[in-house]
């Protein structure tokens, strides 16, 4: 149909939004933060959701963008389907162009006319459009303008009318929402057309008749009691995967075969020497994953969420392994072959997304220590699925063992239960879910936050932060909320002029009081939600003042900001020490210390941290000013800001800059005047933290004063205790040293002690049904010395059983010996005594072999009685 390559189509869609007046802006993170609601970007609109609800007002009114989008978790999950069919993904771009406020259903669905039919040129009477019928249940009327201007552009039998499922398009469980129009295009070769109209086929899953672009007219917000509530504003909001358009205008009939992935598919098709057919075959289901798969994973490791055992972290696993499950199994390659995939990806997205580009190593580095952690029990996993399934033939695999496949083995549950599918059985999931709660239940049970709706004071908004400058504030209460958190109850206040600091670049919340006429009430702690900033309290007087008083917590604000500053000249001694190959990976920032994650693949040697300590409090020292400026994203990149990948940001963006030459960062947190108040610096820790990432932690200002003063006050009592000499070091070596000597002389002393016991001890042997019994207390420092003497003994007698005990400093030790003669002829066992007979009477346990085992315990009183059972065994 086209030669446009995909990068062109990309290109096109931008140029022509942008000639219609639209700002292209970046993509958001595909990994989400501040937004409870969701893990992931699933859609284009989600960085716009605050522009949609009035929380905020948008910069421009009509924006482009293509986003990257991730859709295997919550209301939108597509993973069963990923690399089964041809066009499912789980990581795709959204092309998307929105008005927020401004233009309306007539200019979208012109617009999105005019892009497909005049600028792509796909045939009009391969389109189809489908319009909302209405839904009486929830009292939404037809779309009639929609509609209307449909029959102006298209064949009115191209228009299929839709239900709630199909053209009223949610965000997720609550959030904006609305009717859509969705664009859907007949790709089947024309005698196959003549037979059955496109319109039959349209939104009944076939393959080659596929919706394109959805035009969402967002009108209301989705409440949690599952009203809907009408939004001040409309808007359009639209989103057209960019995988399906280029394989529409290339013509091709699986996304696979588009230029998109090909690329990746050859370089599988290299590794492991398998050619791609494109059939349905499990090789060719196991390329399609892989292809797909990479994508997800390298693109959200590089947002900045590292694979884990929880949350987002928990999704990028379950991708990761089930793609390593399908080159492990299905083309026949058992060492790690994804990050083998990451140059060539990187490098095909250079343009768009450079974030991948620009830390090559450290997410190869990621996602090969994965890969080999899962490789070293996937076999003995999948052994342990065929034995299940051997055992379960036909049925279902119970929940226990799906637990122990994930717990022992690595298996997510979608694995065991695709696993198992291709052998026709199914997996218990309510057991699985049972299992894995009795596990979790205490961890949820800390997390968990149930909230009721919000009780909206006052429209008043929006919320404006002031506590850069202010650390009290005299304002009004515009919304509130009860939630229940780890079984507590509590309260959510936004308020339209704060100075608490809400949580976030690491630096922790603000604390402090919030004094509603007379009653104070304690603020624990400050998030954002979206744009909210919501103050925590535990309490709430029942009636709420229009006007309330707001004060921060001055003293831990000052502390934490010492922790935030030191931070950034930290980060930039790093760089300046280990490479710039260090970027942030996360960071925590309160009053106590800072704790500082970043990539670097070796441990920061004790020279390297002295060095960088050095530099930060030179940097102290100079006493240089923090200058703070609000500038264009694109004038502070120019000024050598380090952007953090992940990290959220409009047009204009907050620059920190600590020296211009030294360090200039964007960042929202709150800062010294000049360096020089930060008084201190000391590293206190440094370790690893996950493949590739290294975490230091520091304190500075007072805590860093605290900190010296107690290891100076451990080292003051260590010096005493050396009765202060004049070379501490050599004191404790001398002592060591004289420590080994005595020991050594120790041993030396005992071994002639020995001899002496063990000759004693000889005289006293007495035969019993004709083998020779030897059995006493003796006086010994160690239970090493009761073992020693059997087995000494073993050259002076035929045919022995000898029991030893001592009393060693109150607890008793016993040891047993028995001529090999003896445990053949008479099948006694020297284990077997200890553990059973010995064991209850010293109160203890032990073990050994059958001709020597030792044991010790609690109670050294029955030693004598001991002696005699054992002599009984005889
Ligand atoms: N938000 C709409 C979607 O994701 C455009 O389909």
């Amino acid at each position: 149909m086209t030669h446009m390559t995909a990068a062109e189509i990309r290109q096109a869609f931008l140029d022509f939004f942008r000639s219609k007046g639209h700002e292209i802006v970046p993509s958001a993170p595909i990994v989400l933060k501040n937004d409870p609601t969701l893990l992931f970007t699933n859609a284009g609109m989600n960085q716009f959701k605050d522009y949609f609800l009035g929380n905020k007002t948008a910069p421009w009114k009509r924006v482009a963008d293509t986003q990257k989008c991730l859709r295997v978790s919550g209301k939108h999950n597509d993973l069963e389907e990923v690399g089964v069919d041809t066009y499912h993904h789980t990581m795709f771009e959204m092309l998307g162009n929105w008005s927020f406020g401004d233009y309306f259903k007539k200019e979208a669905i012109e617009w999105s006319w005019e892009l497909l039919t005049e600028v792509y040129k796909i045939p009009k009477d391969r389109l189809y459009a489908t319009v909302f019928e209405g839904d009486a249940s929830e009292n939404i009327p037809a779309s009639t303008i929609a509609l209307a201007k449909w029959k102006e552009l298209i064949a009115e039998d191209h228009i299929v009318f839709g239900n709630k499922k199909d053209n009223f398009w949610e965000m997720g469980e609550t959030g904006p929402c609305g009717p859509c129009t969705e664009i859907h295009v007949d790709c089947r070769p024309d005698s196959e057309r003549a037979l059955i109209p496109g319109r039959d086929l349209v939104n009944k899953d076939h393959p080659q008749v596929i919706e394109i672009w959805n035009n969402v007219f967002i009108q209301f917000n989705r409440k949690k009691d599952r009203s809907l509530e009408p939004l001040p504003a409309t808007h359009v909001d639209t989103g057209m995967g960019l995988e399906r358009l280029v394989r529409v205008l290339q013509g091709k009939s699986s996304n696979y075969d588009t230029d998109i992935f090909s690329g990746t598919i050859s370089k599988v098709a290299d590794i492991t020497g398998k050619k791609y057919d494109g059939s349905d075959t499990k090789e060719a289901v196991a390329f399609r994953v892989l292809a797909d798969h990479i994508r997800a994973i390298a693109f959200t490791i590089a947002d900045g969420q590292l694979p884990s055992n929880t949350g987002a972290g928990y999704v990028i696993r379950r991708i990761l392994r089930r793609a390593v499950r399908y080159y492990y199994t299905y083309l026949d390659y058992q060492q790690p072959l994804l990050h083998q995939l990451m140059p060539g990806l990187a490098k095909q997205f250079e343009y768009v997304f450079p974030e991948l580009q620009q830390q090559i190593d450290f997410v190869t580095k990621v996602v090969h220590k994965e890969e080999e952690d899962f490789l070293r029990t996937i076999d003995k996993g999948l052994k342990r699925i065929d034995t299940l399934i051997k055992d379960n033939q036909g049925s279902v695999i119970p929940g226990k063992e799906v637990f122990e496949l994930y717990d022992t083995y690595g298996f997510p549950v979608d694995l065991t239960t695709l696993i198992a599918s291709e052998q026709g059985l199914k997996v218990d999931e309510e057991a699985f879910k049972a299992e894995m709660q009795k596990q979790k239940d205490r961890a949820k049970a800390a997390s968990k936050v149930d909230a009721e709706d919000w009780v909206v004071l006052s429209e008043n908004g929006p919320v404006k932060f002031v506590g850069y400058t202010e650390l009290e504030s005299t304002t009004e209460v515009l919304r509130y909320r009860k939630v229940k958190a780890k079984g507590k109850e509590g309260y959510q206040v936004v308020l339209k002029e704060t100075p608490f600091y809400a949580e976030s670049g690491g630096q922790v919340g603000d604390r402090g009081w919030i004094d509603f006429d007379g009653n104070t009430v304690e603020v624990i702690d400050t998030k954002k939600e979206n744009d909210l900033i919501i103050q925590f309290t535990e309490q709430l007087p029942d009636e709420i003042p229009t006007t309330v008083k707001a004060t921060v917590n001055s003293d831990l604000r000052a502390k934490t900001t010492v922790h935030h500053s030191v931070t950034h000249l930290l980060h930039a001694a790093l760089r300046n020490i280990l490479g710039t190959h260090v970027a942030q990976k996360g960071s925590l920032v309160n009053e106590h210390y800072l704790r500082f994650d970043f990539s670097h693949i070796a441990k920061v040697t004790d020279e390297e941290i002295a060095q960088i300590e050095a530099i930060v409090n030179n940097k102290i020292r100079e006493n240089v000013p923090v200058v703070i400026k609000e500038l264009p994203k694109e004038e502070a990149l120019k000024l050598g800001a380090m952007a953090l990948f992940g990290e959220k940001y409009g047009d204009v963006v907050r620059v920190v800059i600590m020296d211009p030459n030294y360090s200039v960062e964007l960042c929202g947190g709150t800062h010294v005047g000049r360096t020089g108040e930060l008084g201190f610096f000391k590293i206190t820790s440094e370790a690893a933290v996950a493949a590739g990432v290294r975490r230091v932690e520091a304190v500075s200002g007072k805590a860093a004063a605290d900190f010296v003063q107690d290891e100076l006050k451990q080292l003051k009592t260590i010096k005493e205790q050396f009765k202060n000499p004049k070379d501490l070091v050599k004191a404790i070596e001398a002592v060591q040293q004289e420590s080994a000597d005595l020991k050594k002389k120790l041993e030396h002393l005992e071994n002639r002690m020995l001899v002496g016991i063990r000759n004693e001890l000889l005289k006293k042997d007495e035969i019993i049904n004709g083998i020779t019994f030897i059995g006493d207390i003796v006086e010994v420092s160690s239970a090493d010395a009761l073992k020693k003497l059997c087995f000494d003994m073993k050259n002076n007698l035929n045919d022995y059983v000898i029991v030893l005990a001592a009393n060693i400093g109150g607890k008793p030790a016993v040891a047993i010996g028995i001529a090999d003669t003896v445990v053949a002829a008479k099948q006694f066992d020297a284990g077997k005594w200890i553990k059973e007979l010995v064991a209850p009477i010293v109160k203890g346990g032990g073990g050994g072999q059958k001709n020597l085992a030792t044991a010790g315990g609690q109670d050294a009183s029955n030693l004598p009685k001991l002696i005699e059972l054992i002599k009984q065994q005889l």
